[in-house]
C-alpha cells in the first residue's frame, strides 16, 4: 500500500518509522516531512494549508491512505475536503475536530454529558468575565478558545495578571477567536491518555506523561513539550476504567449523536486528582512527542491498524504493545519557547546507533550539503526504550552526549515523577 504522512515534526518521523517496518509498504510520502523522515520517505515540500496542491499530489502519488499529524489542518476541514475526492484519511472531520478547535464547544459538551472537567464558563465581554473572575478563587485559568500553537493557557495567580490575560485574548491576540475560558484550577498529576476509533469501535492506543514546561523541575514557561514517557505510571485498571466510562465513552456517543462519529486518534489530557479523572482539553490527534514514544512501544503493525479504522473494522485488530519503558528528550534549540537559533548546523547524530530500542526523531531539521541544520525549536527527539525506565533514560542522555550542538539544550530530568518506581 501507498501511504502519505502529513507533518514535519518528530510525531511524523514516528509514524513513518513505525509505518515503515510494515511488510504491506510500498510507497511512503512525507508532506513535507523534515531531515529525519528524508531517509524513511519521500519529502514533498508543500505547505501543509494547500489541500489542493496536496490532493495533486496524492493522486500522482496513488496513495492509499493519508495521515494527518497535526491539528491545523483537520481544524481546517482536510478530511472533509479529501474524503469528498474518494481519498481515504485518518483523522476527525471538521466538526468534530472542535473537540479540540474550540475549547468552548468542548467544555459545553463535558457539560451536557456530565463528563468530569475543571468548573468553567465562555465569556465574549469583558465585565462578565472579569464577574465570573471575582466570584472564582486564584490561581485561575484563563484559556483562548480557538486553536493557539500551545500559547493561549495562563495559569493566573492573581486577579491582575487574569485580567491582562483576558484583555489580551479579547482584543484578538489569537486570529482563531477572540472567546474567552476561564477554569477552576485543578491539582494533580497530568496523564495522556489515547484512543484510536472508527464508525463502530474504539479501542486503547497508549498511555503517556508529557513535560509542558521548559526548565528542570517543571519550571519556566510551558513549551510545546519537552520530553515524554510511556507507558505512565498513574494509570491502573480501576482509573482506566473511570477515564473510558466518564470521559471517553460519553464523548464519542455524543459525537455520534451529533451526527460526526468520531474516527482517527484521539488524546485526551486528563488532570489525575485523587484517584479521578478530569478532562483537561482533548487533542484530535497523536501527542508529540508522546508519539514518539507509543511507536517504540507498539508492537502490532500500525500500517495495518490504520487500514482497518479506514475501512472501520478496528474492531478485527487487537494492538499489542511491549511492555517495557520508552522515554524521549526533545533537543532544543536554545531561546526556545520564545525567539530561538535557526539555520544552526547539528554534528555528529549519525555517532549515535540506532536500532529498535534507540532512535532519533527529527522535528525542526533539514538537510543542507548533506549537512543537518536546525530549522525548528524542537529539533531532535533523543528516544530509548528498556524494560526499566531509568536505564531507558541513561541510554537518551548517553546518546545526547554523542552529539554536538552548542546552540543547542535539553531537560535531563524527564520522567521524574516515575524513574524510580519503574
Ligand atoms: P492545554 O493547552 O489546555 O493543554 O493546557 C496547557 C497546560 O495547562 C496543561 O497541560 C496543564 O498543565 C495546564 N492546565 C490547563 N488547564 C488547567 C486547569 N484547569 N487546571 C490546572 N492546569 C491546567
Ligand atoms: N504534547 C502535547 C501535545 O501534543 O499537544
Amino acid at each position: 500500500m501507498n501511504l502519505a504522512v502529513i507533518g514535519s515534526g518528530g510525531r511524523e518521523h514516528s509514524i513513518c518509522y513505525k509505518l515503515k517496518q510494515s511488510n504491506k509498504i510500498d510507497k511512503l510520502i512525507c508532506i513535507p516531512g523534515n531531515a529525519g523522515t528524508q531517509t524513511l520517505a519521500e519529502n514533498i515540500n508543500i505547505d501543509i494549508k494547500n489541500f489542493k496542491e496536496i490532493l495533486k499530489i496524492i493522486k500522482i502519488k496513488n496513495i492509499d491512505i493519508v495521515v494527518i499529524g497535526p491539528e491545523e489542518p483537520l481544524v481546517n476541514g482536510i478530511v472533509d475536503f479529501l474524503n469528498k475526492e474518494g481519498v481515504k484519511v485518518l483523522g476527525p472531520d471538521k466538526f468534530a475536530s472542535k473537540l479540540e478547535g474550540s475549547k468552548a464547544f468542548m467544555k459545553d459538551l463535558c457539560k451536557k454529558n456530565n463528563i468530569p472537567t475543571a468548573k468553567f464558563g465562555v465569556f465574549e465581554d469583558y465585565d462578565s468575565a472579569i464577574h465570573f473572575l471575582k466570584s472564582n478563587k486564584t490561581p485561575i485559568v484563563v484559556k483562548a478558545d480557538g486553536l493557539a500553537a500551545g500559547k493561549g493557557v495562563s495559569i493566573c495567580n492573581n486577579i491582575e495578571e487574569a485580567k491582562n490575560k483576558i484583555k489580551e485574548i479579547m482584543e484578538g491576540k489569537f486570529k482563531s477567536s477572540k472567546k474567552v475560558v476561564l477554569e477552576e484550577f485543578l491539582e494533580g498529576e497530568e496523564l495522556s491518555y489515547f484512543v484510536i476509533s472508527d464508525n463502530n469501535c474504539y479501542k486503547f492506543f497508549g498511555s503517556a506523561q508529557d513535560h509542558k514546561k521548559v526548565g528542570e523541575g517543571d519550571v519556566g514557561p510551558n513549551t510545546g513539550g519537552m520530553g515524554a514517557y510511556s507507558p505512565s505510571n498513574l494509570l491502573n485498571d480501576e482509573l482506566e476504567n473511570k477515564i473510558k466510562k466518564k470521559i471517553i465513552e460519553p464523548t464519542l456517543k455524543e459525537m455520534k449523536n451529533l451526527g460526526h462519529p468520531y474516527t482517527g486518534f484521539l488524546y485526551a489530557g486528563l488532570m489525575i486528582s485523587n484517584g479521578e479523572p478530569y478532562l483537561i482539553e482533548y487533542n484530535i490527534r497523536m501527542g508529540d512527542p508522546e508519539c514518539q514514544v507509543l511507536m517504540m512501544r507498539l508492537k502490532t503493525d500500525l500500517l495495518e491498524i490504520l487500514d482497518l479504522v479506514t475501512k472501520n473494522e478496528l474492531k478485527k485488530v487487537n494492538i499489542e504493545w511491549y511492555d517495557d519503558n520508552a522515554i524521549t528528550v526533545v533537543l532544543c534549540a536554545k531561546g526556545y519557547p520564545g525567539n530561538y537559533i535557526k539555520d544552526s548546523e547539528i554534528k555528529n547524530i549519525y555517532k549515535v546507533e540506532t536500532d529498535k530500542n534507540n532512535q532519533i526523531f527529527h522535528a525542526g531539521t533539514y538537510i543542507k550539503d548533506n549537512r543537518v541544520f536546525s530549522s525548528g525549536g524542537r529539533v531532535l527527539n533523543i528516544t530509548s526504550k528498556a524494560n526499566k525506565l531509568k536505564v531507558a533514560r541513561d541510554k537518551s542522555l548517553e546518546n545526547l552526549k554523542k552529539i554536538s550542538w552548542i546552540d543547542g539544550f535539553f531537560r535531563r530530568d524527564i520522567g521524574w515523577r516515575a524513574v524510580n518506581k519503574k
